[in-house]
């Protein structure tokens, strides 16, 4: 019960001081608008752990109301994936000090009703319930409209697991994040790797990340070397033949009788 005041004493502050802001400085928000974003966090993983509306609208050493809170509000809980979001293709960027990431700024088919999105944290994951399996699929294909994206949903890959009905993706699910956004061991914890560029470079890296926790390594690279399959979103068994991977084993096998 102690906890619940707490929270509404901060929630009560946090709404006095949006009041208080001086009207240049302010956007306005209706009574609505809070009452709704309330009960989105209300329900998240954040008020379950106790991080509250200040602990991204205040600054922490000048107690300074933010309205509109950057990537640098998530930094002191979540530094791994600050970072790693800065250095992929998603935050590079931002990481620059240039304007964020939009889709029209990119060279692949992007949805024309996206054009204008900025990215952010917030793009992809709304910041108040911080749902992460809407994030996985839903939340990339807002932008992203290319064929291996579209073809997605039919794959067997989206199959797998009913994403919808989760709070957040299990580890049975292979979702655009599972690939693109991977997992790692990071100290003792598991986190997601933010840095959408990571895997695709060399592009047999998410052989290892990734595949390989579920398949063969034969299977993987047959799979991830065939660009009808990659573009088809993994619809079906690789066409190429264990021939081209014999070719890499001889490869490996002379590169390592060379070094010695
Ligand atoms: C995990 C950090 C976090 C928490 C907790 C949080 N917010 Fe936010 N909030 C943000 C970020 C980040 C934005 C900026 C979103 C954007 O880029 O438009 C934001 C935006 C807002 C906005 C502006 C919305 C708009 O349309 O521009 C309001 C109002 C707001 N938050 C109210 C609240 C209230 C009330 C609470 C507590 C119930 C809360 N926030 C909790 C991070 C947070
Ligand atoms: C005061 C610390 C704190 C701040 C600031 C904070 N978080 Fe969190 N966040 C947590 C904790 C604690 C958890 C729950 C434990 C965990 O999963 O690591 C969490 C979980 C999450 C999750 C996973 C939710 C889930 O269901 O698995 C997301 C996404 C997230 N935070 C995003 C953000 C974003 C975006 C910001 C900045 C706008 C932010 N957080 C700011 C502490 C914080
Ligand atoms: C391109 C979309 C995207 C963007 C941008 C994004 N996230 Fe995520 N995030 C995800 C997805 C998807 C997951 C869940 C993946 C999974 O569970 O396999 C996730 C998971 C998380 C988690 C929980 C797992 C962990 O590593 O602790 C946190 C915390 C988080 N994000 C914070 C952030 C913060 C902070 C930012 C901004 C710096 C951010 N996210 C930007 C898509 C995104
Ligand atoms: C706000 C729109 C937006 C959202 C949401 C978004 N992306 Fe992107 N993404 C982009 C843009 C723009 C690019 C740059 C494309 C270009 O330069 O042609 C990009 C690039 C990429 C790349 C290529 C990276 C590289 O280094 O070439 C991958 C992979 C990617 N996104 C995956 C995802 C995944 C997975 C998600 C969801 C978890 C996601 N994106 C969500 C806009 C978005
Ligand atoms: C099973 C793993 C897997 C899944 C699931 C997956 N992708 Fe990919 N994705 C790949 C591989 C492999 C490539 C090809 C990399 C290359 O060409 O170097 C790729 C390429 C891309 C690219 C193009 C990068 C470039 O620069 O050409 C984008 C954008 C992308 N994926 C987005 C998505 C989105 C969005 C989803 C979900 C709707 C998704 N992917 C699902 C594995 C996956
Ligand atoms: C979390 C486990 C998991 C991960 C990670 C994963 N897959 Fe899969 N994959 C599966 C499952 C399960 C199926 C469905 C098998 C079935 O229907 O028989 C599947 C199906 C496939 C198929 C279609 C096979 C067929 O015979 O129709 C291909 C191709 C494939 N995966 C390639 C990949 C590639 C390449 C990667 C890495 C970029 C990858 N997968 C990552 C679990 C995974």
């Amino acid at each position: 019960m102690r906890n619940i005041g707490f929270k509404l004493l901060v929630l009560f502050l946090f709404i006095v001081s949006f009041c208080l802001v001086p009207p240049a400085a302010s956007a306005n928000f209706t009574q609505t608008q809070l009452d709704e974003i309330t009960q989105l966090w209300q329900t998240s993983a954040h008020a379950l752990t106790e991080v509250n509306c200040s602990s991204c609208h205040q600054n922490a050493e000048t107690k300074q109301l933010i309205v509109r809170p950057t990537q640098e509000s998530c930094r002191s809980c979540h530094e791994y994936t600050v970072e790693t979001f800065l250095l992929g293709k998603h935050g590079i960027r931002t990481l620059e000090g240039l304007s964020p990431l939009t889709p029209a700024m990119a060279h692949l088919p992007m949805k024309e009703s996206a054009q204008d999105l900025q990215m952010s944290c917030n793009t992809c994951h709304d910041v108040h319930s911080v749902n992460t399996s809407q994030a996985a699929v839903d939340s990339c294909l807002v932008c992203h409209n290319d064929p291996h994206s579209l073809n997605y949903k039919s794959s067997p890959h989206a199959q797998i697991v009913e994403l919808t009905s989760l709070p957040r993706p299990n580890q049975d699910a292979v979702t655009c994040a599972t690939c693109h956004l991977p997992r790692e061991k990071v100290g003792s914890a598991i986190l997601v790797n933010h840095n959408n560029t990571y895997v695709l470079k060399p592009r047999d890296r998410m052989v290892k990340d990734v595949c390989m926790n579920c398949h063969g390594v034969e299977h993987s690279y047959n799979s991830i070397f065939d660009d009808q399959l990659v573009e088809s979103n993994f619809a079906g068994p690789p066409t190429q033949k264990m021939q081209t991977f014999q070719l890499v084993r001889d490869l490996e096998k002379k590169r390592s009788s060379k070094a010695k």
